[in-house]
């Protein structure tokens, strides 16, 4: 059989790159990072076992049970905080720690409950680490140059930085700009790492040692707790668990955006001032310690990471020098596939038009997102539809036309329609297919498209040239749609690879009747009749 495979990939339009698919690592880590990144990707879906230290109380055993859309992303397990509420000032519930519930624990009797008498208690949402590396590294006077605390501007629209300290900070370090979780309570991945190791799993490290006590009683953590802190033990070159996972979510990329930029919807999302708090863009640091991948690099996660009063959708908790009326603008890249959405996850289910229509409507009433809120739904019904659009265009891989994050052979029909159109711009379908935005798919896409195909790249006619750039430009028929060039169907009978399609090929078939792999000619999965048509069709020589 002439079934090549081409190994080197096509040609790519210049330095254009394809973007990562949401959840694989940044481009241009180095072996030893991209093996970093793939252990701290293990470890953060491996349950941790009770004898290692997980709990005593706990809400799951591994960081990738509640980070799962994709691993390491948004999750819809919600998690509870409770405490006291009086004349609109949040305190921790009496002999409380902290706000933080844990929902099981190693035995019963070191079971934490939420007091029946709490007067706030309120589910708080899984979001995500994307590109929390790049995020780590938007320097903080970035952030603050997109803070207006008390209005000067006088748009309604304030936001403050969460200035807090890292856990692994040495002491009189200065505060940083926090940047991650729903108050911006953390600056640092590694704090954060830290953080949800201690107080989703039970896992004590060296910046988080203390183990949480349930109910806030340190007695009865003495019984339940049998493992010396902390837990977490470093490997021979000082590494332990947070620093691995940790790794994995600094080199994660940042969801593509497909296409690029130029959609009628984004100008629509900044005029009604949406944009206000989900900024588009940053320049992270140029400190010549990070990485390559992450240094100097811009990035649009359509987040201010400040804080902002959102009116009746708040909490009422308070966290740090977050206000119980606060919450951080979330990013939005990778929003298509939230659901639910808000940090209370009370926009969810149904499809994605409604859901994030819904989302939009929380931001008011008494929030400082009310105007752009109301200015969203003033729009005609078509603008709504472009803004949503474009919201739906954060996180979407290139090409995938069905939106299943592979690129497949319904994929390769779709192009296939857009490069019979011919010319395109952002707002039209085929968009998604013109990588270079040039305004027309064309053979660059084409290349592009055969980078980003996640089969096997194959060149049947062993012309050098990809089968499906063959069929895509013209260069070979694909009379039967299946992907195949017209000119190797009658390889494909030859089963034996003796370059005749004759009754030994034919007895394959009839000893494989109904059965799958050898004699399954058009790769359908079953040996049938359209397998035996094939190889009388093709009878006799085979080139
Ligand atoms: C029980 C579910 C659960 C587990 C287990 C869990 N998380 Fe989370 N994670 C959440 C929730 C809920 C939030 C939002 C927290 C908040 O801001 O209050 C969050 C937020 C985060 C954030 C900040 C995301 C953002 O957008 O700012 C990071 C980073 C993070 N978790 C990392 C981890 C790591 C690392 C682990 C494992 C050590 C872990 N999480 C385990 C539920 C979980
Ligand atoms: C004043 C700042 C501000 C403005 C203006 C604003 N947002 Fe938001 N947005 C937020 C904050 C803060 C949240 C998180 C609210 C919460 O969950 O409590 C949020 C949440 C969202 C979410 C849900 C994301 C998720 O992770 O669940 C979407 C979608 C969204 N905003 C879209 C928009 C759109 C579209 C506009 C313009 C019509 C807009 N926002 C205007 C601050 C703002």
């Amino acid at each position: 059989m002439l079934t090549g495979i081409l190994v080197s990939s096509a040609a790519t339009a210049g330095d254009l790159a394809l973007q990562p698919v949401i959840g694989e690592p940044l481009t241009g880590l180095s072996a030893a990072q991209v093996a970093r990144f793939q252990i701290g990707k293990v470890l953060y879906s491996m349950p941790i076992p009770i004898e290692d230290g997980l709990g005593p109380i706990l809400n799951k055993s591994n960081c990738g049970s509640c980070h799962s859309n994709p691993v390491g992303g948004w999750g819809a397990i919600s998690v509870v905080r409770f405490g006291m509420e009086k004349k609109g000032v949040f305190s921790l519930y009496p002999g409380e720690v902290q706000s933080l519930a844990q929902s099981l624990a190693n035995s019963s009797f070191c079971a934490e409950i939420v007091p029946a008498d709490a007067t706030v208690v309120k589910t708080r949402l899984t979001n995500s680490s994307m590109a929390f590396g790049l995020v780590e590294a938007i320097p903080d006077s970035q952030l603050a140059a997109h803070a207006d605390e008390f209005d000067i501007d006088g748009d309604g629209v304030s936001g403050r930085v969460h200035w807090v300290m890292p856990l692994e900070a040495p002491p009189g370090s200065p505060l940083r700009a926090g940047r991650f979780g729903w108050k911006a309570q953390v600056a640092t991945v590694l704090t954060f790492s830290s953080d949800a190791s201690r107080n989703e799993m039970g896992f004590t490290n060296r910046f988080s040692p203390v183990e949480n006590p349930p109910n806030g009683d340190f007695a009865r953590l003495t019984v339940c707790d049998d493992v010396a802190d902390p837990e977490d033990t470093l490997d021979a070159q000082g590494f332990g668990f947070v620093d691995k996972v940790t790794d994995f979510q600094r080199f994660l990329a940042a969801p593509p955006q497909t296409p690029r930029s130029g959609m009628t919807g984004e100008a629509l999302f900044n005029q009604i001032g949406c944009v206000k708090c989900h900024s588009g863009q940053f320049t992270t640091s140029s400190d010549v310690a990070l990485e390559d991948s992450i240094r100097s690099k811009v990035i649009r996660p359509y987040s201010d990471f400040l804080l902002h009063d959102v009116g009746l959708l708040a909490d009422g908790i308070s966290d740090g020098n977050a206000s119980e009326a606060e919450m951080r603008t979330p990013t939005l890249w990778g929003l298509r596939r939230r659901d639910p959405m808000l940090h209370d996850g009370s926009a969810a289910g149904g499809s994605f038009t409604p859901r994030v229509t819904l989302a939009i409507a929380k931001h008011g009433p008494f929030g400082e997102g009310a105007a752009s809120a109301a200015a969203f739904n003033a729009l005609s019904g078509i603008d709504k539809t472009r803004v949503i659009k474009f919201l739906d265009s954060l996180g979407r891989a290139e090409f995938d036309f069905d939106a299943d994050n592979i690129i497949d052979i319904l994929d390769f029909f779709a192009l296939r329609t857009c490069l019979a159109q011919g010319t395109t711009n952002p707002d039209d379908d085929c968009a998604i297919a013109d990588i270079d935005q040039n305004g027309v798919v064309n053979a660059i896409d084409v290349d592009m498209f055969v980078a980003a195909w996640d089969g096997e790249v194959l060149d049947c006619n062993d012309n050098g040239v990809a089968d499906l750039r063959d069929i895509a430009l013209g260069t070979s028929q694909d009379s039967n749609e299946d992907g195949v060039p017209d000119e190797c169907v009658a390889c494909r009978a030859d089963l034996n690879g003796d370059a005749l399609v004759n009754g030994i090929d034919l007895s394959i078939v009839l000893a494989n009747w109904g059965g799958s792999g050898a004699g399954d000619t058009d790769q359908s999965g079953v040996v049938n009749g359209i397998d035996l048509a094939t190889i009388l069709a093709a009878w006799g020589a085979c080139r």
